[in-house]
């Protein structure tokens, strides 16, 4: 059995802890749970004991506890230490390496692994200390999930909420899982995010893609010891830990960062590229008698070219996002584009920036569908399928 120290910042998110611990109980973990001072505004000890049926602890100054379970003992005895949720000051106070409660202390005396799952308000996450905070953290091997993008109890609207206890749930048994590093010495080439498409030099063209399924993809190839080359449209997300990085803006801008990437032995076209382009007036259009009419010209289809090339990889991934009919539009872009494998999403309810995906993916030999999962969930499955494809025989 895995034993799970579970800490629990101040947020309103705090009560989604006692779902998690309902979740990771039924999965077989043994859970103890830290509350924060903070945490305590939110959700009661009562409630975190009686879920994680054990003590639940509070304070550094507990004389009993330091006598019966030192606040040492307690961050060793675990296989994995879970901040969820973890706040902008308790992130702050990580990052600082701080000490000034029972959970820090804790946190600064562990050689454990450390999953943090971040929940606060839109402009908090987005603050350029929180966001120096997370790097700091991740540079110092501390894995820091995405937050989940939404309408949020303070009213606003964005990346900040908590991501959902099921998601969690999978990123702690994955944190918990020995990786075989099956892709070490090989090269994988993945797109991801939108791509923005100028009208004049401040309109643009783009797309609802959020990047995030595309990086959770780099991020688990490079778990499993590929070189990574993501080729990211304009997004704010993060970089994942050992992956590089070529961001770009426009299709074209794309389409040359790849074919400079190449070669590869997999790439994972997972980019919502643009269709068109504008062509782009020099100066801000103004406003004035004549509705201006924009003439667009067809993007380079980025997949069919490294798909039909000379430098072709081994395994050429890509993606299909549509809004009826997914799987028979699917199979027939396999074949039209000639990829290797599709991966269809039905993009018709809230999966462009949204945390799950439902998925089907589409072969030479047939076609699978997968039940609803988080991103992370989704890309860890097509990472290992990806490492079984490179190591079948040529
Ligand atoms: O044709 P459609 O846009 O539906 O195809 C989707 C797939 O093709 C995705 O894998 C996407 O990354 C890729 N694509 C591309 N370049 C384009 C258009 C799509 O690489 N211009």
């Amino acid at each position: 059995m895995t034993r799970i120290l579970l800490i629990v910042g101040g947020g309103i998110a705090a009560y989604k802890a006692a779902e998690l611990i309902r979740l990771l109980k039924k999965r077989g973990h043994a859970v103890r749970c830290v509350l924060t001072d903070s945490g305590a505004h939110f959700v009661t000890p009562m409630t975190l004991a009686a879920l994680s049926e054990d003590k639940v602890y509070t304070t550094l100054w507990d004389l009993k506890d330091e006598a019966e379970m030192g606040h040492i003992q307690l961050s060793r005895e675990a296989d994995l230490i879970v901040v969820a949720p973890a706040t902008a000051d308790l992130l702050a106070r990580m990052a600082g390496g701080l000490a000034n409660d029972l959970a820090t202390t804790i946190l600064l005396a562990t050689d454990t692994p450390v999953l943090a799952a971040p929940a606060m308000n839109v402009r908090m996450w987005g603050h350029v200390a929180t966001q120096r905070n997370v790097a700091q953290l991740r540079a110092d091997g501390i894995t820091v999930m995405e937050p989940d993008e939404g309408p949020m109890a303070c009213g606003e609207f964005g990346p900040g909420r908590l991501p959902e206890p099921a998601a969690i749930a999978a990123a702690i048994e994955a944190a918990l899982k020995p990786v075989a590093r099956r892709l070490a010495g090989r090269h994988v080439l993945v797109t991801a995010g939108p791509t923005h498409e100028p009208i004049d030099p401040v309109r643009y063209l783009a797309n609802r893609s959020s990047g995030r399924q595309g990086f959770a993809i780099a991020e688990s190839l490079a778990r499993l010891g590929a070189r990574v080359t993501l080729v990211a449209g304009p997004v704010t997300l993060v970089t994942p830990p050992g992956v590089d990085r070529i961001d770009v803006e426009t299709a074209r801008e794309m389409a040359d960062a790849v074919a400079d990437a190449l070669p590869a032995d997999a790439a994972v076209m997972v980019a919502a590229v643009a269709d068109w382009h504008v062509a782009a007036a020099p100066q801000k259009m103004k406003k004035g008698a004549a509705v201006p009419v924009l003439q667009l010209a067809e993007n380079p289809d980025i997949l069919a070219r490294v798909a039909q090339g000379p430098d072709r990889p081994r395994l050429v991934v890509g993606f299909a996002a549509e809004t009826e009919r997914v799987v028979e539009h699917a199979v027939a872009k396999r074949i039209r584009k000639q990829a290797d494998w599709i991966v269809a999403n039905d993009v018709s309810g809230d999966v462009m920036g949204g945390g799950a995906n439902t998925v089907s993916l589409i072969t030479a030999d047939g076609i699978e569908t997968w039940d609803r999962l988080p991103k992370p969930v989704v890309a860890d499955r097509l990472a290992e399928r990806i490492a079984d494809a490179l190591s079948d025989p040529v």
